[in-house]
């Protein structure tokens, strides 16, 4: 079946556990990393004057593609190389990255003997998503929330756990028939244009994505919930699910903080703050009791991601009715309700390039064409709107809203768990979150 969707499968598990990071192995697995050691910068007033040099124009040095290209089709890998520098230049001029923002991509071939379990996939454009997450609390409603590594390190917290070296990875997989700026024949009537995807997928692994996600999709509960997290992992730290015994929060994005209702003017971190509250006081509480509790609000969310334009995504300095509306016309499809703007209202214009509908044939030109001839090219007004609002500085909005900066961990953290679920400031430990988003063509 061809669904021309970007589908966006989550695995979600976040652990916040001192000294214990994880990263992905694949979609359902994790490793256990070293976390590094806690990072403090030398010389504040250095990074600040290089600051505001950055600040000046953009620069796209500062979005940095480590590209490998594991096929022998070597024509194609020079054209992707290109496609991906060209994604983080289109990038870097509407965004202004005062830290460098690190890309680990690749072009592979998903069925290649080496890569057995991506081959599970081959009918997918590819897989992207942040590599490292962290918690940060917010200031004004002292929520914690899911950060990706690209955004927090344009906070330019002076003391930081170290960051990994990668911010975000993308493959891309070689089988598909994509189309490249570089092509000396026109764009064919299915074929989709690999840079365009690149720009949509390198947003989604910056932060425009909602970590609300279906409880239970193998039943077909018609619930959401926001992200699991686990707040402490156990003795060894080894870690295959959430087990029985472990202490479990939920967390939203700092994309979801934004999210309101659009009949009522109210943000759906209601619905997050109700559901965490009933998690971290019940951690005894059985999955029956747990739905018995929380159906009705998880089914509520569930609705509303699936009533045509009632919810919004909330920009700083406007009110209701300038919100942008998110994608909950279509059937919930994990991955692309919610996280993405709404077709029917974004179709044909500037904002196009966050709907969850491919459309082939087009290039990254003719959709700008189509959409008007923005002079900031193929990132729309109201997406920019969105990524200033989540914390990405531009050029008309040079000061976005940053969480609390880290607190250096203490060091006996056993008990933090307590002290964190009733939101106090403690989070300094790791965070870990795998979220790979699944390209489905
Ligand atoms: C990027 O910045 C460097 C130094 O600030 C500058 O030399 C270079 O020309 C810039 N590149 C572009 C394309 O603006
Ligand atoms: C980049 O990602 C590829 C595949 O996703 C992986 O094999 C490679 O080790 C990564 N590169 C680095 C330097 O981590
Ligand atoms: C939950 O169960 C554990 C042991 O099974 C117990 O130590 C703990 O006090 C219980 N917590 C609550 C809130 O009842
Ligand atoms: C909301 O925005 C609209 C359109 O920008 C404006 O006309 C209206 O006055 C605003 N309302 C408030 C309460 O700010
Ligand atoms: C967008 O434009 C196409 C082609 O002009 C048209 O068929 C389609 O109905 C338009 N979509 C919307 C939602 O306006
Ligand atoms: C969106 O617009 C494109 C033209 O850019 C058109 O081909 C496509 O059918 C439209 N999709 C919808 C759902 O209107
Ligand atoms: C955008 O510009 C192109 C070429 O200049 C033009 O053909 C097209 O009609 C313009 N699009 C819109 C929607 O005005």
């Amino acid at each position: 079946m061809k669904l021309n969707s970007f589908l966006i499968i989550l695995f979600i598990i976040l652990k916040q556990i001192y000294a214990q990071c994880f990263e992905p192995i694949d979609e359902k697995r994790v490793k256990k990393v070293a976390c590094g050691k806690w990072v403090t910068e030398k010389d504040i007033n250095k990074v600040k004057i290089n600051n505001n040099n950055k600040l000046v124009g953009g620069n796209e040095t500062m979005f940095q593609v480590t590209f490998t290209c594991s096929t022998s089709d070597t024509v194609m890998c020079t054209k992707a190389q290109r496609a991906f520098v060209n994604a983080g230049n289109t990038i870097a001029n509407t965004l202004k990255f005062k830290e460098k923002v690190l890309i680990n991509a690749t072009l592979m071939d998903f069925c290649a003997e080496e890569n057995i379990e991506t081959c599970a996939l081959k009918h997918h454009i590819g897989l992207a998503g942040p590599q490292r997450l962290y918690s940060l609390l917010s200031d004004d409603d002292k929520i914690e929330r899911i950060y990706p590594q690209a955004l927090v390190k344009q906070f330019q917290f002076p003391e930081h756990p170290q960051y990994d070296e990668f911010d975000i990875f993308i493959r891309f997989n070689s089988r598909m028939d994509f189309y490249f700026t570089d092509d000396t024949t026109p764009i064919g009537p299915l074929q989709y244009d690999f840079e365009f995807t690149a720009i949509h997928e390198l947003l989604h692994g910056l932060g425009f994505i909602s970590y609300w996600q279906p409880y239970d999709e193998a039943n077909n509960l018609k619930a959401l919930c926001p992200a699991f997290a686990l707040l402490n992992s156990g003795n060894d730290g080894a870690f295959d699910d959430i087990g029985e015994n472990d202490l479990v929060t939920v967390k939203e994005s700092i994309f979801d903080k934004y999210i309101i209702r659009l009949d009522k003017g109210t943000s759906i971190t209601e619905y997050t703050k109700n559901i965490e509250q009933y998690v971290v006081n019940n951690q005894n509480a059985t999955e029956e009791e747990f739905l018995q509790n929380l159906f009705p609000t998880m089914n509520e969310v569930y609705t509303l991601a699936t009533t045509p334009k009632i919810l919004g995504f909330l920009p700083h300095n406007s009110n209701v009715t300038d919100a942008v509306i998110l994608e909950t016309s279509i059937k919930y499809l994990a991955g692309s309700s919610l996280t993405h703007v709404d077709l029917s209202t974004y179709n044909n214009t500037s904002d196009y390039l966050m709907s969850y509908k491919s459309t082939p044939g087009k290039t990254v030109n003719d959709f700008i064409s189509i959409g008007g001839n923005y002079s900031g090219g193929v990132i729309g007004p109201k997406t920019k709107l969105v990524l200033e609002t989540i914390g990405y500085a531009t050029e008309s909005y040079p000061d976005p809203i940053k969480p609390q900066p880290f607190v250096k961990p203490q060091a006996n953290l056993n008990s933090a768990a307590i002290s964190s679920i009733s939101n106090s400031v403690i989070f300094s430990q790791c965070y870990i979150l795998i979220c790979i988003i699944i390209i489905l063509l």
